[in-house]
């Protein structure tokens, strides 16, 4: 059976992941982000494993612009079967340096971003009568972030409100929509993280002995998108190896 995918902040990175571990699953992917060049490199990855794909150069916290790219991947397509949310960016400053500019676009980047996609594309699951939406949160939501020296407080209240839009939508949007949310720990990327230098005592302090991977995570995206039968929604999911010194 076709399915189809809108992945944000498909480019690179995690969503990057998820995307190509979809596709290997039989998902045509629509890809959103910012970053012309990597998604076109994804996009091409996806086409090789024999799936359709469309890209948007878009950023994600235009309300508008997600309207329209959300009723193109429905005409180009003709179903919307999964959205992933994962665009996001991490904002390290403390509450006595942001400015009330850099907190606001923290919060359109993280949360408004989720909102944006989640109101145009859940009518037309709900027309369907099927739809799975996953956003990606952050183990900074409900830890506060990995270390006192490098405050992430914004972005930390941004991914908390993914959880709690994640449980009233839940309650809206079912019994046809299941939607849930992924709190990932530290994950290194091919871009990297800022972790790097300080992955040896980080590591101390992961039960599993090891940084996550994008795979780590694209792996129950893959299970949150595809499972059946579905009994899963409105959950917080974490992967971190089990992070214990946050
Ligand atoms: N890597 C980690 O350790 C980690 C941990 C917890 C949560 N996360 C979350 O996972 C998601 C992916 O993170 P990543 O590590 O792969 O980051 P990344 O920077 O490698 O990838 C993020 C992607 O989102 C895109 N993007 C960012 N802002 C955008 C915007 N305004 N409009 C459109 N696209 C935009 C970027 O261009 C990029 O392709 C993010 O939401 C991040 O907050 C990451």
């Amino acid at each position: 059976m076709k399915q189809v995918a809108i992945v944000t902040g498909g480019a690179r990175g995690i969503g990057r992941a998820c995307a190509l571990d979809l596709a290997r699953q039989g998902f045509d992917i629509a890809l959103v982000d910012l970053l012309e060049e990597e998604m076109a490199a994804t996009a091409a990855d996806i086409l090789a494993l024999g799936r359709d794909v469309r890209t948007y150069q878009a950023d994600v916290v235009l309300h508008g612009r997600a309207c329209e790219i959300v009723r193109d991947v429905h005409s180009a397509f003709g179903q919307i079967d999964f959205l992933l949310n994962n665009a996001g960016q991490s904002q390290p400053k403390g509450i006595l340096e942001t400015t009330e500019d850099e907190f606001d676009r923290g919060m359109a980047i993280n949360l408004k971003s989720c909102f944006n996609y989640i109101q145009h594309a859940a009518p037309i699951m709900l027309e369907q009568g099927r739809g799975r939406i996953v956003s990606m949160s952050s183990l900074n939501a409900l830890s506060g972030g990995v270390t006192a020296a490098v405050s992430k407080f914004a972005y930390a209240a941004a991914k908390a409100g993914i959880l709690g839009m994640t449980r009233a939508l839940a309650k809206e949007l079912g019994p046809t929509i299941a939607i849930n949310a992924i709190c990932p720990g530290v994950i290194l990327t091919e871009v990297g993280t800022d972790v790097t230098a300080r992955e040896s005592e980080i590591v101390k302090g992961i039960a599993l002995g090891r940084l996550g991977c994008a795979d780590d995570v694209a792996r129950l995206v893959t299970f949150l998108a595809t499972s059946e039968p579905c009994f899963i929604t409105g959950q917080t999911f974490v992967v971190d190896g089990f992070q214990f010194n946050v």
